[in-house]
């Protein structure tokens, strides 16, 4: 019986990332999570400081991001990641964004773009979505509040899935490499990659 439920669950996993390689999954399905609450309003955990657009660039090469990833970018702000992820990267990204004007600015320039096929925000707690359908998750939040979220990225992401951080680490996992970029402003950021295990 136990044996027959692993089995299944392989199987789910291995479907989902063929489904994922050969794009017939698609932003349209990224799960809806449910809007934010004024309960969830008070749980801003950053204020919106956006990545230099280098450095953006910088983060999606580390984690080699190409046309077969979905990207989720958790606190989005004015969507640059996601942004740059769908034009220049190819992915298919989707960010999570708790501020009401934020989420209305960056999913207008995804459709002033035309990137509504690959790109896509969610107007949502990023502690309410599932990231179970992420093979990218990026990070550009306080060390505290990577450490909330560890526990659902130790449950969502699969193995072999990558995540970048800008800045804070996730305390108690071990980078596979780190590097510094020089913004365009002279200002130096370091960057953090993390795989999850097989
Ligand atoms: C430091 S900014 C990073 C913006 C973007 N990721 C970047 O790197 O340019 C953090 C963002 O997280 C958003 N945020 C804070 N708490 C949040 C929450 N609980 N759920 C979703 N977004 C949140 C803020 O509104 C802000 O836009």
């Amino acid at each position: 019986m136990n044996v027959d439920r692993s089995m299944r669950r392989m199987l789910a996993t291995a479907l989902v990332g063929s489904a994922l390689f050969i794009g017939l999954v698609t932003v349209a399905d990224a799960q809806e999570a449910p809007p934010p609450t004024p309960e969830d309003q008070k749980d801003r955990l950053a204020p919106f400081v956006p990545t230099p657009q280098n450095v953006v660039e910088a983060m999606l090469k580390l984690a080699n991001v190409d046309k077969y990833d979905r990207v989720y970018d958790l606190g989005s702000g004015d969507g640059r990641i996601v942004i740059t992820a769908a034009q220049e990267f190819k992915a298919e990204a989707v960010g999570v964004e708790l501020d009401d004007d934020l989420y209305k600015q960056s999913t207008a320039k995804i459709a002033e773009l035309g990137l509504q096929k690959r790109a896509k925000i969610l107007h949502a707690n990023m502690y309410n979505v599932s990231l179970r359908m992420a093979t990218v998750v990026t990070l550009y939040l306080l060390t505290s509040v990577n450490e909330r979220l560890k526990p659902i990225l130790e449950r969502d992401l699969r193995p072999g899935a990558r995540v970048v951080t800008h800045d804070f680490q996730i305390p108690g996992w071990t980078p596979e490499k780190s590097e510094i970029v020089i913004s365009d402003f002279g200002v130096s950021h370091t960057l953090y990659l993390y795989v999850r295990p097989q």
